[in-house]
């Protein structure tokens, strides 16, 4: 069977002819340079263990275990991404990348569909490769060079639950939210190269060299810009599915479309590297 990577619209890739269970070497690295090519990867017909789900994730890199979220009961390098039936909030519809706040980002999350409401519960993939490779002259110049600060303190840390009982048992352990730290507006992706806008609405604060109302109206025209649907790939979820998406290239956002039922999720993080411009 040889492998065959199909490009999504808008973002990512479909990976068809593969068993996530049963890879070797040379599949690892195939899959490994498509993440750095199209930023998200689209499975379909898996059929994973949590087991196998860390094997698979190891095979990537060491597992970073994400201080915020509920693990998986026996299985601590599983977070939980739940939402039950009389819950209101789900977790990560805001427009984000996961870790930025970290000094050195995760590289992606391999995230497997675990118990799916009937309809609903699709997850929406932005490509920032795509969204700086539309960029005009003027706005290329403008960002280069620039570095922004992303922070964990004001999505994790202690006021984001106070009021809201709804996500407080599902996310957690707010003293950790202690993160800070400075990534360029525009990184080169660590396994392809390319170029990538790296700041998200979900938790980027500002932009270092600037004034806060320039820095505020500077984000907010590139988080217009990022979100043109021609740059962003809806993934429908059916059971055995799953995706594998690199922090470094693409933002996600989970719609929160299925009130009343319920919808859980399995996600193990892998550790990245450094960013650089
Ligand atoms: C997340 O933001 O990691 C969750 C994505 C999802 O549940 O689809």
């Amino acid at each position: 069977m040889t492998i065959r990577i199909r490009a999504a619209d808008g973002a990512g890739a479909y990976v068809e002819d593969v068993q996530l269970d049963a890879l070797n070497q040379s599949t690892t690295d195939t899959l490994r340079d498509a993440l750095g090519e199209y930023g998200v990867l689209f499975f379909r017909e898996q059929s994973l263990t949590p087991d196998q789900h860390i094997a698979l994730a190891e095979r990537f890199g060491e597992i970073n275990i994400n201080r915020f979220f509920t693990p998986v009961d026996g299985y601590p390098k599983i977070a939980q991404v739940l939402k039950e039936p009389d819950q209101q909030k789900n977790i990560g519809e805001q427009w984000h990348t996961d870790h930025s706040y970290d000094q050195i980002p995760a590289l992606g999350s391999i995230l497997v569909a675990r118990e799916l409401p009937k309809t609903g519960g699709d997850t929406i993939f932005a490509s920032m490769f795509a969204a700086y490779d539309a960029l005009d002259d003027a706005m290329n110049q403008k960002l280069a060079g620039l570095t922004a600060t992303h922070s964990s303190r004001h999505a994790f840390g202690p006021q984001a639950y106070e009021e809201d009982d709804d996500l407080a048992g599902r996310l957690g352990n707010t003293a950790a939210a202690t993160q800070d730290a400075i990534h360029p507006l525009i990184i080169s992706h660590p396994i392809s190269g390319k170029k990538a806008l790296y700041v998200n609405p979900g938790f980027t604060l500002h932009i270092n060299e600037l004034e806060a109302a320039e820095s505020d109206a500077l984000l907010q025209q590139i988080y217009t810009h990022c979100q043109n649907p021609d740059f962003s790939h809806r993934f429908s979820w059916q059971d055995g599915s799953i995706a594998f998406w690199d922090n470094r290239a693409t933002w996600h956002s989970a719609m929160n479309d299925y009130a009343g039922q319920r919808r859980l999720m399995h996600r193990i993080t892998v550790a990245g590297a450094a960013l650089t411009a």
